[in-house]
């Protein structure tokens, strides 16, 4: 028996990257999963696919009432899509710290706001919440981005205080660097990537660049009864690189042999 077996799963953002590897998952847990992007997906998967922006109220709205329309209920709402912003503030643009908001955080705010009800009555539901290694501490490079995931996990665990005596959970997933389009697209030289991965390399205890499916398998526990008492928390998914305060290379001791 999946670890979600005929749950209903939406998966907000899954038409690719961590989002896609997510809705694989959970078809393949057991879970009846409609997907909503964007962008047309990279494969089928799910039983249903919505296009919609996400940031939008009317679609969202919409959206929702399609889905309880057909399955009549929601156990899990997985809120995974977002977009990179890499700009110095002073040469940053204020058009785009809306679009970033809008994308990274209304989003969210709007599927719980169209989704919770339905917890409410249920009650019962797992709510996860994309953030990241962005979303935990400061950065230099991208802090537009950087506030847009810190404000994910302020929603996060407000919904999950406000709703856990219903039965519902709410979590986030605070991944580092993972091998998807959006990674590649953020490179700054993206002439020599292999040079670029290396250094972003030397930033990670486990020394590595994780695959989609590595953030996925953390959803879906977060997702099922396995994760029962666990509500309000950023679980980090980024090879031990917040465990520390030093670049992951510095912590190696084969040096020293
Ligand atoms: N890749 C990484 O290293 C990394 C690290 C930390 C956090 N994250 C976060 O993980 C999430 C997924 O990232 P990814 O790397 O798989 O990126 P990705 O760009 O490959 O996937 C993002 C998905 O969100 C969708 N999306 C974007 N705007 C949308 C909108 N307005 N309405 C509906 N769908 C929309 C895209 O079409 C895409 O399918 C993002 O929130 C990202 O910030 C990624």
């Amino acid at each position: 028996m999946g670890k979600l077996e005929n749950k209903v799963a939406v998966v907000v953002g899954g038409a690719r990257g961590i989002g896609l590897a997510t809705a694989r998952l959970m078809v393949s847990e057991g879970a009846r999963v409609i997907v909503a992007d964007i962008l047309e997906p990279e494969q089928d998967v799910g039983e249903l696919f919505h296009a919609l922006d996400a940031s939008d109220v009317d679609s969202v709205d919409q959206f929702a009432r399609a889905v309880l329309g057909e399955y009549g209920r929601i156990d899990v709402l997985y809120n995974n899509l977002g977009i990179h912003y890499s700009a110095q503030i002073p040469e940053s643009d204020p058009d785009e710290f809306d679009r970033v908001m809008r994308v990274n955080v209304k989003s969210h705010y709007l599927a719980a706001r169209a989704f919770l009800p339905a917890m409410i009555t249920q009650k019962s539901g797992s709510i996860v919440f994309m953030s990241s290694h962005g979303g935990i501490a400061g950065r230099p490079s991208d802090p537009i981005y950087n506030a847009s995931k810190h404000a994910v996990t302020g929603l996060m665990r407000s919904i999950a205080v406000a709703y856990a005596h219903l039965g519902i959970r709410c979590n986030a997933v605070a991944p580092g660097a993972i091998d998807t389009p959006m990674l590649r697209a953020a490179l700054p030289d993206r002439q020599n990537v292999d040079d670029v991965m290396g250094a972003l390399t030397a930033n990670i205890p486990l020394a590595r660049i994780a695959q989609p499916e590595e953030v996925a398998s953390v959803v879906v526990f977060l997702a099922s009864e396995e994760a029962s008492y666990v509500t309000g928390h950023v679980i980090p998914v980024d090879g031990g690189r917040m465990a520390g305060v030093m670049p992951g290379n510095r912590y190696r001791t084969d040096h020293l042999n």
